[in-house]
């Protein structure tokens, strides 16, 4: 697609820190934007899918859409985990319902109970008569599939890009936190928000607005001045922070005979969609999935070292008070975008994680290459 606005999207997403400016507000509405992001994005890209720990027996599965697209993760009789087209072969329902949930044999159609085993294969179809039902044509079409530190990402792409690739380089960051103590996985429930995808990502990997927006929640534990770059690209990016110790007691606890990094917190973006924290005690994300060019799907989650019985507690209010500030924001920010004096402002220093994502979108939507990997002096302290 070549329009003006593509165009101008372009010259604005290739920008340098020292360049940078907001993006035309119009890529944030735009229909043609939208379908371009899907496509190009998060069909073609490795998309969070879902904890591992929901799928450990087998027949359990995960069903949902990424922009549109039924998908479904199943683990297999054979102990394999694989993802599948969750559209019948015959006239597309969905086959399995969102969510999680478990089959004891087959895969069977709502509709007309075709059916196909855990590993996608057409197992068959009732009252076919004389009409032959060719197996090998009506198979589930499988996807790419990774797991990483006990969560799934998947890719729609016939020739996807190694994960490993995607990633490498992540894992020499998080040593300390080990976050292989982190098995026991919660999920909030999803949330709608009226904001265009991007504008939810944005707003979930910049710390700048945290002293302005939750000035009563996030900012008295993680305060905007205390954050900083520690290492990315347009593949992924770390930042940091340090922790106010006001609610985490372990931080009180850990200083002084502990590292520093314990009283630090790394807030990790696998673009295009996953934007996590992780501290001491856990992994905590956020996941952005578009829905419509002015709507986005928001599933807050976790993994943690112990498992999570009430989410009434203190703490869960907590991520409900600020996930609530940022809904309003982005909100009121997606109005902003129909501004007809549609071009932005400067970006400054602490938004300089915008300008990684920036270029991400520009590598993915314009094939454009940026030799930018960088890391600032505070890396040193998350090295083991
Ligand atoms: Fe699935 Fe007909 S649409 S069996």
């Amino acid at each position: 697609m070549n329009t003006p606005l593509m165009n101008t999207y372009k010259q604005f997403a290739e920008q340098t820190l020292e360049q940078a400016r907001c993006l035309p507000f119009a890529v944030y509405h735009d229909p043609d934007v939208y379908e371009a992001e899907v496509s190009r994005i998060f069909h073609n890209d490795w998309i969070f899918f879902c904890p591992e720990e929901l799928l450990a027996d087998a027949g359990q599965y995960f069903a949902m859409e990424i922009a549109g697209e039924p998908v479904v993760v199943i683990r297999g009789r054979d102990g394999e985990l694989r993802a599948l087209s969750n559209s019948c072969r015959h006239r597309g329902t969905p086959l399995l319902d969102n969510g999680s949930g478990s089959i004891s044999k087959n895969i069977v159609c709502p509709y007309h109970a075709w059916n196909f085993d855990d590993k996608g294969e057409f197992k068959g179809a009732p009252m076919t008569g004389e009409i032959r039902v060719e197996a090998d044509k009506h198979c589930l079409p499988q996807y790419g599939l990774a797991t990483w530190n006990g969560l799934i990402f998947v890719n729609l792409s016939e020739t996807p890009q190694p994960f490993s690739e995607k990633i490498a380089g992540i894992d020499d960051y998080l040593k300390y936190f080990e976050l292989s103590r982190f098995k026991h996985s919660y999920q909030l429930p999803e949330e709608h928000w009226q904001a265009n995808w991007k504008l939810a990502v944005e707003n979930g990997i910049e710390s700048y607005h945290l002293f302005k927006v939750h000035k009563e929640t996030l900012e008295t534990v993680t305060p905007s001045k205390k954050a900083y770059y520690v290492a990315g690209s347009p593949e992924w990016t770390l930042t940091g922070g340090e922790m106010k110790d006001t609610r985490n007691t372990l931080s009180k606890w850990f200083s002084g005979s502990h590292p520093e990094v314990y009283s630090q917190y790394l807030l990790l973006f696998l673009p295009p969609s996953f934007v996590a924290v992780i501290d001491y005690e856990g992994l905590n994300w956020i996941h952005v999935l578009p829905d419509g060019a002015e709507g986005c799907r928001v599933t807050p989650g976790g993994l943690l070292e112990y498992q999570v019985k009430d989410f009434s507690t203190e703490e869960f209010q907590f991520t409900a008070a600020f996930l609530k500030e940022d809904q309003d924001i982005c909100e009121r920010v997606q109005r902003g975008m129909h501004a007809r004096q549609g071009h932005g402002g400067k970006l400054i220093s602490m938004e300089c994680i915008l300008v990684d994502f920036r270029q991400y979108l520009a590598s993915r939507l314009f094939n454009l290459s940026f030799e930018s990997f960088h890391e600032t002096e505070k890396a040193g302290m998350f090295y083991k």
